[in-house]
């Protein structure tokens, strides 16, 4: 069965998308048949390989992904897109308990052609990242080192100790991964603190670095790794995705 990633955090802007292609390609990269979705309605990890988001979302065509997937430049690495449709987006959002179990089989029957999933959510704890969740074995949280940090954490975590609950087959804590981390800020130590001595062992030991080349990747379309290897970006994302697969 394949290793399902929801990378998830409420918050906007703390690395979500970042860390779900950076991560996807570095796991990519080992040899694992890897496939990145997109189901952010930003669109952000599809524009950020260098892909256009689709007219109509893969998930609501009601048909099978292989004809929405994208070959990226890593052969191992797929990408569903995302879509901005508004009109799809809003089906998707709807609280509609038979479509939902639709999409859920859907991703899960799907999902199994691969060794590993990375799906990147919306900032919110809405509808979008609960499919995400429920079609998950592990939650992945980044949690930007900064003075806002811990703020709703605890509504998000009880939404997924709700979605813990009710599925039948396992999600668990992948684990929390601090991004953003400048070893200069008094800040950043604080909040690396307070983060694992609330979270324990589940906290990485890898931090993802603040890094220009990061920032810059998205707009060439390519992933860290690709755009700049030599970067202390890629140094840390490689070491998360070690990380990530000896958890496994
Ligand atoms: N380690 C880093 N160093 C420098 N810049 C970074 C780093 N990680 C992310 N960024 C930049 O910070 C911004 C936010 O990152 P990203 O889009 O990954 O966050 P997000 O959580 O997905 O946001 P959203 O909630 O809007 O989906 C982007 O411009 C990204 O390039
Ligand atoms: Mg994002």
């Amino acid at each position: 069965m394949a290793r399902v990633f929801c990378i998830a955090n409420q918050k906007g802007g703390v690395g979500k998308t970042t860390t779900a292609i950076s991560l996807a390609d570095a796991i990519a990269k080992s040899g694992a048949k890897t496939l990145l979705i997109d189901l952010d309605p930003q669109c952000n990890a599809t524009s950020g390989l260098g892909f256009q988001p689709t007219n109509s979302h893969p998930l609501v065509a009601e048909t099978a992904f292989s004809g929405s997937l994208i070959a990226t430049s890593t052969p191992t690495l797929q990408l569903l897109p995302g879509s901005r449709n508004f009109a799809d987006i809003e089906a998707l959002t709807q609280n509609d308990t038979l479509k939902s179990m639709r999409i859920h089989q859907q991703l899960l029957d799907e999902m199994n052609a691969y060794d590993y999933v990375l799906i990147d959510s919306p900032p919110s704890l809405g509808h979008l990242t609960q499919i995400a969740l429920a079609a998950s074995t592990e939650v992945f949280m980044p949690i930007q080192c900064e003075f806002f940090a811990m703020e709703g954490l605890v509504r998000m975590i009880e939404i997924i100790k709700k979605i813990m609950e009710q599925k039948t087959d396992k999600l668990k804590f992948g684990g929390i991964v601090l991004t953003m981390y400048d070893i200069s800020l008094e800040l950043t130590h604080e909040v690396d603190r307070e983060v694992r001595n609330f979270f324990g062992e589940i906290v990485f030991k890898t931090v993802i670095p603040r890094d220009v080349a990061i920032s810059e990747a998205p707009s060439h379309g390519l992933s860290i790794i690709d755009y700049a290897p030599k970067s202390r970006g890629t140094r840390a994302y490689i070491e998360l995705c070690m990380e990530v697969l000896e958890r496994g």
